[in-house]
C-alpha cells in the first residue's frame, strides 16, 4: 500500500521540520480548499510555491475548489506530480484535459453522495481515481466504509477494460480502518490526522504501508 500524507493540519511555520518528519511517505497530499466548494479555506499557490525547494517527495494535489480550471497552471508550477479535481466542480472534463496537456498525472474525485457512474466518461483518461471516504472539507472525520463499494466498482472496471488509473481513498484512515482496505483494489491511502497526531510518524506511515 502506498501512503499519501495530508499536511492539512501541519505547522506551516515549521514546514521543513514537518516534512522531514514524514519523509518515508510516498506522497505529500495537498488539500486545497476555497471556502466555496467546501466550507473550509486551507492554502493555495502563495503558500505552496516554494515547497519544491524543501522536498523531492511526490506531490499529490487535491483541489477542493469550484473552478479548478483557473488554477491548474499554478498547481503545475509548484511541481505537482498528480493534480486531482472533483467531478462536482465546474468544467471537470476541461480541467482533466488541461492537466494532461501539461504532462501532469490527472485525477478525478467524487464526494460520498455522488454516484460512481458519473465518472464513466473519465475512466479511460485519468491516472487516478480519488474516492472520498469522508465528506470533503475537514480532517479527523469518521471513515465511511460503505464508500468501499465504489472502490470495488472502479477496480472491476479497471480489470475489465484494462484501464490505467490508480485508486486512492481519502479520509478517516487509521490503524483500525486500514484493515477494511487491504485487497480491495486501493493503491494509495491518504491519511492526515492519524499520521500527524502520532508520537512516531514514521511508525504510523509504516503501519499503513
Ligand atoms: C478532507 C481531505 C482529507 C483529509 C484527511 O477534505 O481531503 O485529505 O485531510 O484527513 P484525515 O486523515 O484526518 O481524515
Ligand atoms: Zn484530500
Amino acid at each position: 500500500m502506498k501512503v499519501a500524507t495530508s499536511i492539512l493540519t501541519a505547522d506551516f511555520n515549521n514546514l521543513k521540520a514537518e516534512i522531514d518528519s514524514i519523509k518515508t511517505t510516498d506522497f505529500i497530499h495537498l488539500d486545497v480548499m476555497d471556502g466555496h466548494f467546501v466550507p473550509n479555506i486551507s492554502f493555495g499557490y502563495a503558500v505552496l510555491k516554494n515547497l519544491r525547494k524543501i522536498t523531492n517527495l511526490k506531490l499529490d494535489t487535491h483541489l477542493m475548489i469550484d473552478n479548478p480550471l483557473d488554477y491548474i497552471d499554478d498547481f503545475a508550477k509548484i511541481g505537482s506530480d498528480y493534480i486531482t479535481v472533483h467531478v462536482e466542480a465546474n468544467k471537470p472534463l476541461e480541467a482533466v484535459k488541461h492537466i494532461i496537456s501539461k504532462g501532469i498525472k490527472a485525477g478525478i474525485s467524487l464526494k460520498p453522495k455522488t454516484k460512481p457512474e458519473v465518472l464513466l466518461p473519465y475512466l479511460s483518461l485519468v491516472d487516478l481515481i480519488l474516492v472520498m471516504t469522508v465528506e470533503p472539507g475537514f480532517g479527523g472525520q469518521k471513515f465511511m466504509k460503505e464508500q468501499m463499494e465504489k472502490v470495488k466498482y472502479f477496480a472491476e472496471l479497471r480489470e475489465k477494460h484494462n484501464y490505467n488509473y490508480l485508486i486512492e481513498i481519502d479520509g478517516g484512515i487509521n490503524e483500525k480502518t486500514i484493515s477494511q482496505v487491504h485487497n480491495t483494489g486501493v493503491d494509495i491511502v491518504v491519511a492526515g490526522s492519524y499520521i500527524l497526531n502520532a508520537k512516531d510518524r514514521f511508525q504510523a506511515i509504516e503501519s499503513l504501508k
